[in-house]
């Protein structure tokens, strides 16, 4: 398909003499000191962040052929929050969030997608909110090469819709995306967010979705 083509060719373009490193994921220039020197220190900060040496007390909430989703209340052990909030440190920066003091800590639920390579390599972060205010769809539609650009300003309606669950943060590992590991984080946060019922895609809201997030989200809760 045409768009595809486009997309692949611009890739190409904007790595243009760059390596991907093969296991913290980092796009960089081998031939640049200034870039190595970055690269390797996050990509010991990085796989430090994702390991998972596995916990005494583990919440498993799903289990799959490559990995397992765990669940992280806010009043677990310590050694479990401190992973937490690793792995936000790592997704916020990946995000260009600043620190996000969440409005009500204890009531945020992290689901951690957990690979058979013991590695973190999916979050989500999700807490109670009362209302929504839905994206205007924009008039070119989500296919189109524009909204592959990095603008973040999507037009809102103000007229808010009540909705149960916000996904402050939903985070893959660059090497594992397109897994469907999105998509089965959100599944189980429907699943587990309120005790005995599975909540509608109405009910869940993304909070200021990037546009990746915008392009799963919209995925998402069309089919
Ligand atoms: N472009 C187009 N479609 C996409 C994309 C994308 N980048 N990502 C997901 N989709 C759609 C696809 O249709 C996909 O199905 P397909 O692969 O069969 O075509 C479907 O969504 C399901 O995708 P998953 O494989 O479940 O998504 P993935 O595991 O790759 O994770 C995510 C998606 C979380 C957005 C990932 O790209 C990511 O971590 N990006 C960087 C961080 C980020 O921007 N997060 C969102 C922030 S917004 C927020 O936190 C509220
Ligand atoms: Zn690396």
């Amino acid at each position: 398909k045409e768009t595809k083509d486009q997309l692949v060719i611009d890739a190409g373009q904007k790595h243009f003499g760059a390596t991907m490193c093969k296991s913290c994921g980092m796009i960089y220039t081998a031939s640049n000191p200034e870039d190595e020197l970055q690269h390797v220190q996050h990509h010991h900060r990085f796989l430090e962040g994702i390991k998972y040496t596995g916990w005494k007390k583990e919440r498993v909430v799903a289990e799959f052929w490559d990995g397992k989703i765990v669940l992280v209340l806010s009043h677990d052990p310590s050694y479990a929050i401190r992973k937490v909030e690793d792995v936000q440190e790592l997704v916020d920066y990946e995000l260009g969030f600043q620190q996000v003091v969440p409005r009500c800590p204890n009531r945020t639920k992290t689901f951690l997608f957990i690979s058979d390579e013991k590695k973190v390599v999916g979050c989500l972060i999700a807490e109670p909110i009362k209302q929504a205010f839905r994206v205007l769809s924009e008039p070119t539609g989500p296919e189109s090469p524009s909204s592959k650009e990095c603008h973040r300003a999507w037009q809102c309606s103000d007229i808010p819709e009540p909705a149960i669950c916000g996904i402050s943060r939903i985070w893959v590992f660059r090497l594992k995306r397109r897994k469907r590991i999105a998509r089965r984080l959100v599944d189980t946060l429907r699943n587990c967010f309120m005790f005995g019922c599975f909540l509608s895609t109405n009910e869940i809201a993304f909070s200021d979705p990037t546009p990746d997030g915008k392009l799963f989200a919209t995925k998402y809760c069309n089919t």
